[in-house]
């Protein structure tokens, strides 16, 4: 089920620093855009905005002042495909369509998003002064969305690897993915630094830690920015970065949330409650990391800090993000994000506005948008010079793009949709990220062990692998899309092993040569979370479920020696199971390529992994109050940040 679908059900109203130095050059202020580079290209005459080889900003100053209001605001404008008239498109000159999670084309195939996307852009390039859309996804672990396309192990996991150079290449491969469907904006990377795993988007953070967040949301975005060959030659940026949710989403308090959606959201979107210089040295960081490495577009968060909305904070968006870190790029809000400012529409517009939101992600009722803020400034509760300064700043990203010259997919790239280089990558990703927390000497595991039995919900499951945001919004078990799943890759390895599997761990059928119930030389267990997403996944008990226990009781009882693997995206409470266990390892949410699991477990390449987040004891220990936490003793955790056995 798509997530507009999804969210209308809810009924909802509301719905630093290891590396900076090869930073893609961008100017530090939107008003001196004369350092923004070009793109080259050998167009002709016609209007000024229309030749590439001007520079940005004259192209820009030169669209600008041939706009109306009409058309500046219809810039501003964000809708899902799903609630877009197609003849709008060009009669509102809307700026921006997006696929919420799970928004697909009927038949889902890259191929298929490509002609979808390109349909849009066609209608747009109707509109009088034939300004592209820039359309937008969320590819925050590859291009999940779409099938056939390599998902990549979730934020907690590459922050797990630690690799910022694998980071890069994540995004670059990204690109090329999205480039191909004509989809040049992703709202990715996620730079929350969550402090409380109860989150239901811990997995999408990369860690607890600001440094370490820093260091890889800044990495993603010169990855995917860079965009290797998706990138038009001369264009600055491939596909544009977002990191979100800008600031503190990932600071809040549990049971602040004031969300429904579905059920009562739980910690997501609700209050930061930090002072301001702890929403600085921890929250804010990432994004003077992320400004630096040339990011054009930011994403609000639907939190609020000390009682005020984000997408409300005039202080926050435009004097610190604007002024201080001097963002040249535009901000854009999150899904129905101004909606919550004021139970009145037309305060919640002009507040929004004015705080310093540029565009504005409605999604669906945009004729109700447009008309509000067209009034706003009518009547001058929204200056003039904002809506100018917003026009300016999207625009300007726009041409950074390339996407005047380059305006649908690049049809050229569809071979790399799922190809064999991105799933070797992704492969790689996956050996980096796991983390070995126990082994009682029993890793790695020989390939010719005799008889090893495999058992739990997330062995054969690759829906579950790879967790929320894949295929839909809210991601779903099952055989969703093409890839390997961790018994495939058991078996694929293991082969002179003879392999057995059985979801729930029953092997009584198995027999021995004297006809008793065989006894495995080795389990293997794979246990975890079913997938989720966003507040849906807030969770008060990180507990191993029920389910889960049975089966490593019984598959216990049925091997000599037992791994488990946990699939999740945070920590879970293991204390009091892992007793029982030879050997454990956090595997977090690796995505589509499960044969980097048995790359590691039959010790093909090493465990290296470490943990991005401190692992609890017990739930009570939540949320930590990390200044004091004690190293040893019953209130220690029982991982540390950081821990992870190499072997
Ligand atoms: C999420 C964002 C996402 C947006 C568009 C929102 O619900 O908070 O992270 O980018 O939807 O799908």
């Amino acid at each position: 089920m798509g997530k507009n679908i999804l969210l209308l059900l809810g009924g909802m109203s509301l719905p630093i620093f290891l590396i900076a130095c090869h930073a893609r050059p961008v100017p530090s202020e939107a008003s001196s855009p004369s350092h923004i580079p070009s793109a080259r290209s050998t167009s002709s005459a016609g209007p000024a905005y229309k030749d590439s080889r001007l520079p940005v900003a004259e192209r820009v100053e030169d669209l600008l002042a041939r706009m109306t209001l009409e058309e500046k605001i219809g810039q501003m404008t964000l809708v899902e495909r799903g609630s877009i008239l197609l003849e709008d498109i060009a009669a509102q000159g809307i700026g921006g369509l997006l696929s919420g999670g799970g928004s697909s084309p009927p038949v889902n195939s890259p191929e298929n998003w490509a002609a979808m996307v390109n349909q849009f852009q066609e209608y747009a390039l109707r509109s009088r002064l034939g300004i592209p859309l820039l359309y937008g996804a969320d590819a925050v672990h590859g291009h999940g969305n779409v099938y056939g396309a390599v998902v990549f192990p979730h934020n907690i996991g590459l922050g797990a690897a630690r690799d910022p150079d694998l980071v890069e290449r994540i995004g670059r491969a990204t690109a090329e993915e999205m480039a191909a469907t004509g989809i040049y904006w992703n709202y990715a990377p996620v730079v929350a630094v969550p402090q409380d795993i109860r989150w239901g988007r811990t997995y999408e953070g990369f860690g607890e830690d600001t440094e370490l967040v820093s260091a890889l949301g800044s990495a993603y975005i010169r990855g995917l920015q860079d965009g290797g060959r998706a990138r038009l030659p001369g264009a600055a940026i491939a596909v544009l970065a977002t990191p979100k949710h800008y600031v503190g989403d990932g600071g809040t308090a549990w049971g602040t949330s004031k969300t429904y959606n579905m059920r009562p959201f739980l910690i997501d979107q609700g209050d930061v409650q930090v002072d301001e210089a702890t929403l600085r040295t921890v929250h804010l960081s990432p994004y003077v990391e992320a400004v630096r490495a040339g990011a054009m577009s930011v994403m609000a968060s639907l939190s609020s800090w000390r009682g005020q909305k984000m997408h409300a904070h005039r202080y926050l968006l435009t004097d610190v993000l604007k002024g201080e870190l001097g963002f040249p790029g535009f901000v854009v809000s999150d899904w129905e994000g101004i909606v919550p400012i004021s139970k009145d529409y037309d305060t919640a517009v002009v507040t929004a506005i004015n705080a310093g939101i540029d565009m504005v992600m409605v999604p669906y009722d945009y004729k109700t948008f447009i008309g509000t803020l067209k009034r706003a400034v009518e009547r001058g509760d929204v200056p003039l010079e904002r809506i100018d300064d917003a026009v300016r700043r999207i625009l300007t990203a726009k041409f950074l793009v390339g996407l005047f010259e380059r305006p649908y997919a690049e049809l050229s790239l569809l071979p790399s949709v799922g190809s064999a280089e991105h799933r070797q990558l992704a492969r790689e990703a996956v050996r980096k990220s796991l983390v070995l927390l126990k082994d009682d000497g029993v890793l790695p595991l020989a390939k010719d062990t005799p008889l090893i039995f495999v058992a739990g919900q997330g062995a054969d499951d690759i829906g579950m692998q790879c967790g929320g945001w894949t295929i839909e919004w809210q991601g779903r078990s099952g055989n969703i899309i093409p890839g390997t799943t961790i018994l495939e890759a058991v078996r694929r390895t293991a082969a002179g092993s003879v392999v057995h599997y059985d979801r729930w761990g029953k092997f009584e059928t198995i027999l021995d040569p004297s006809g008793r119930p065989a006894i495995a030389d080795v389990g293997i267990a794979v246990v975890g979370e079913q997938p989720y997403a966003e507040g849906l996944g807030d969770q008060a008990d990180l507990s191993l479920s029920p389910e889960d226990v049975a089966v490593l009781d019984r598959l216990r009882a049925r091997c000599r020696k037992m791994v488990v693997i946990l699939l999740s995206g945070r920590p879970l409470i293991v204390t009091g199971q892992m007793e029982h266990w030879d050997a454990f390892v956090a595997a977090w949410l690796p995505g589509s390529e499960g044969q980097g699991v048995a790359d590691v477990l039959f010790g093909d390449y090493p465990f290296t992994g470490k943990l991005p987040y401190t692992w609890p004891r017990r739930m009570e220990q939540l949320p930590f109050d990390f200044a004091h936490l004690p190293a040893s003793g019953p209130d220690a955790p029982l991982f540390p940040f950081g821990y992870g056995l190499e072997k």
